[in-house]
């Protein structure tokens, strides 16, 4: 891939230009900000570490959004994180008027580009650009599946004392406190988890899972997660750049997959180098199902505060 955009140089904006630069995943990054010469010192700031780690992508951050023009692929982190104590859902009004910004940037000068949201509510915003924009859901979809299977991953591998490169998770939902953790598809080289751990500490792992971000906010006091959705981020766009194919919950738009209609959230994709493949449906058992629904309820309720934001707003314009 030629250029990649990343919008927002905030830490998990810088911590994903970092990671592609490394990996070199493409030969040009450009980070837009609308913060005055922030984008500038992120992109010099990585562009200087060139000489350790090898690679020869170019650099370059702008406060101007024709930087994005020639983009294949653009990453949307912009937005405020949520301060210790506030849900995802708490920081929607002031990330959508963010979101919306963006979006139209990404119209006016990436109109080929593919995007992928990461800025919170996730499912929400991945939503809210699907429809803004138009495009299909094969080139507008989400990060946090990604992220929070790593994290399970993780748990699992702190618990069991085994390496983390054998262990396989998946989580689908929305990217909140109701994220279904698929705990009978969790398993340690091809072998279910439940042979390794009893019932209890599974429960455990899928709670901690579920609070993961949460954990992290109220440890690190004044930041978000940075480290691993960066890391997450990037093995997205590796499977796009290299069309590996690979099967990742995305934040997709679904068509009548798992009964929904009308909603972005977590499901396992065919990602490749035009985006969304495909959604692949599991046979989710009873259980599944119904935290699967109860999650989707949730989402879709913050999706329906969409349009009390957009009846609000534009109420204040025209008094
Ligand atoms: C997280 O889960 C910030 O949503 C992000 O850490």
């Amino acid at each position: 891939m030629k250029k990649i955009t990343i919008i927002g140089a905030g830490r998990v904006g810088e911590t994903t230009a970092q990671i592609l630069a490394e990996e070199e995943l493409c030969r040009e990054i450009a980070l837009f900000d609308v913060r005055e010469d922030v984008p500038e010192g992120v992109a010099l700031d990585i562009l200087q570490t060139a000489p350790f780690f090898k690679f020869d992508c170019a650099l370059e951050g702008s406060n101007d959004p024709r930087i994005l023009r020639g983009s294949e692929l653009v990453i949307v982190t912009a937005g405020f994180p949520r301060q210790p104590g506030m849900s995802r859902a708490d920081v929607l009004e002031s990330n959508v008027r963010i979101v919306d910004d963006v979006t139209d940037h990404i119209m006016a000068y990436a109109p080929d580009a593919m995007v992928l949201v990461v800025s919170n509510p996730v499912d929400t915003l991945t939503y809210r650009v699907a429809q803004r924009t138009g495009w299909g859901r094969g080139r507008v979809f989400g990060q946090a599946g990604v992220l929070d299977a790593s994290r399970m991953a993780s748990f699992i591998a702190q618990e069991t004392g085994f390496s983390s490169r054998d262990i396989t998770t998946i989580v689908m939902g929305g990217h909140g406190d109701t994220m279904v953790p698929v705990t009978r598809f969790c398993t340690i080289n091809g072998i279910p988890i439940a042979h390794f751990l009893s019932e209890d500490r599974i429960e455990a792992i899928v709670e901690r899972t579920r609070k993961g971000g949460a954990e992290i906010l109220a440890l690190r006091k004044n930041s978000s997660a940075y480290d691993a959705p960066g890391a997450a981020v990037a093995a997205m766009v590796d499977a796009i750049v290299n069309h590996r194919r690979r099967l990742l919950p995305c934040v997709a738009l679904l068509e009548g997959e798992y009964g929904e209609t009308d909603i972005a959230m977590g499901v396992p994709c065919i990602l490749g180098e035009k985006g969304i493949e495909s959604i692949v449906e599991l046979d989710l058992n009873p259980r599944e199902r119904a935290d699967f629904l109860r999650s989707a309820a949730s989402v879709r309720a913050e999706i329906e505060r969409l349009g009390e934001l957009d009846g609000a707003r534009s109420a204040a314009r025209k008094s």
